[in-house]
């Protein structure tokens, strides 16, 4: 009995002794850590000395000396590297050549950047809307490293030598790699490196009839929600009842009496009229007589509407978990509705939709897929912004209005409610 006591007591010992040696020792490893970040004390080798020139504040702004192909910047471009593999890392490959062609013409950070996404196919439209905004555009550009490569690198320069616009205002990203329709990336690269204060996410098939840049200045209180973060602002969407009604942009209204006009000739109407929860939010028969700017008040989790919003952290990013057809550009602004970002529609603006006539196939199963998908996204993003609001202090602020509103509608959301109040 006494032997097998002492024996355990002995282990006790033991065991608390090396506890506390242990313990002891990472104390104090993290007291001695900041010292890594000044010199080289650490002889373990798995802690690199830095020298002066690295600097952990590197940031994506960086980025732009990159493409100078000057070796002095070489090191640069290996962080930078990381911090892109990092941005992108639920995305399914991560190759970005930000700022592959660089706009020579600089505009104020108060401007709007138009942040697209164009294809081979779509490179003329691009070219076409660098001439008609003239103001900045970051443009993502996706290109499949296969055999054709070369030759639609080629038709981009080409693009690019023949247009001035095109170089004075376009930024273009590439993404090179071999996963077609990663749309919410594509997406989040344009942003990522926009250079304003506001991105306008639009579908470079649109024609913007008037100028929201200009509009928009004529509603200050509106501008102010936008400044603190507080609205994505909604531009209209239209297209022509007859598909080839709409192939010529110079025949499109430029104001909204000529748009409404030809809307009672049954020329035009709501974009995708037959799917009415993609632009319905919007309440076309209210636009049509609003002289302000009106608040969405029926919003819909398919709500895909084309929105002017602020470029800095507080807005979300897209998921880029949603590659390929269906519920990507809904997803992206159901985060951003349930966020706590209003949205609000311009009176006077609107775009039209331009007809093109590029194959385009059906892919059912990635739409039957995504739609899945985004069931659970909803779910998932609820409970994320519920506890972060709750977290933050903010769940009994208007800033989660939207999402009690939106979020009650998923069965058991309550319930989950309930549980998050007695475990926190
Ligand atoms: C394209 O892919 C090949 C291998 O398939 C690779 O060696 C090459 O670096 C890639 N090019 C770019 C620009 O990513
Ligand atoms: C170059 O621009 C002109 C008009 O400015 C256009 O007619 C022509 O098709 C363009 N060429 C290419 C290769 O894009
Ligand atoms: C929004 O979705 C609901 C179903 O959740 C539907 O009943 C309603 O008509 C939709 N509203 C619009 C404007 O499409
Ligand atoms: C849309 O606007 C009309 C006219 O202002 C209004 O009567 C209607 O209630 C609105 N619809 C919704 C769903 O808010």
């Amino acid at each position: 009995m006494a032997p097998s006591k002492s024996i355990k007591y002995l282990l006790f010992i033991y065991i608390a002794t090396s506890l506390f040696y242990a313990t002891f020792h990472v104390i104090q490893l993290n007291q001695n850590a900041p010292n890594t970040h000044t010199g080289s004390q650490h002889k373990s080798g798995r802690i690199a000395p830095r020298s002066t020139e690295d600097d952990y504040t590197t940031t994506l702004e960086q980025f732009p000396i990159m493409v100078d192909d000057n070796l002095a910047h070489r090191q640069q471009y290996d962080s930078d590297d990381v911090l892109v593999s990092k941005a992108f890392s639920t995305a399914m490959s991560n190759e970005v050549q930000p700022y592959y062609y660089r706009a020579k013409h600089t505009f104020p950070a108060e401007d709007i950047t138009i942040s697209t996404l164009v294809t081979q196919n779509r490179f003329a439209v691009l070219s076409r809307l660098a001439s008609h905004y003239r103001g900045p555009i970051s443009a993502a550009i996706h290109v499949t490293n296969d055999t054709h490569m070369q030759n639609v690198m080629d038709d981009l320069d080409q693009i690019v030598k023949n247009n001035t616009d095109m170089q004075q205002f376009v930024d273009i990203h590439l993404i090179v790699d071999k996963q077609d329709r990663q749309f919410n990336m594509w997406r989040n690269v344009a942003r990522m490196f926009a250079r304003t204060e506001y991105i306008m996410m639009l579908d470079v098939d649109f024609h913007l009839c008037t100028d929201p840049r200009t509009s928009l200045e004529k509603y200050p209180d509106l501008k102010q929600r936008l400044r603190e973060g507080n609205a994505a602002i909604v531009v209209p969407a239209f297209e022509f009842v007859n598909q080839e009604d709409g192939e010529d942009w110079h025949q499109f209204p430029t104001t909204k009496k000529e748009l409404i006009s030809s809307k009672h000739d049954d020329k035009i109407d709501m974009f995708h009229r037959t799917w009415t929860r993609g632009h319905g939010s919007t309440n076309y028969s209210h636009w049509y007589d609003a002289t302000q700017p009106y608040k969405v008040t029926d919003y819909n989790y398919s709500y895909e509407p084309y929105v002017i919003v602020r470029k800095h952290k507080e807005t979300p990013w897209c998921p880029e978990r949603f590659v390929g057809y269906g519920a990507n550009k809904a997803a992206c602004l159901y985060e951003i509705y349930l966020s706590g970002i209003e949205y609000w529609v311009l009176p006077q603006d609107f775009l039209i939709h331009q007809t093109h006539h590029y194959p385009e196939e059906t892919r059912s199963k990635e739409r039957q897929y995504n739609r899945k998908l985004y069931t659970f996204y909803r779910e998932e993003i609820c409970v994320r912004y519920a506890r972060k609001m709750k977290a933050n202090g903010e769940w009994d602020t208007s800033k989660a209005d939207n999402l009690k509103k939106e979020c009650s509608k998923i069965s058991g959301f309550s319930k989950t409610l309930d549980k998050m109040d007695t475990t926190t």
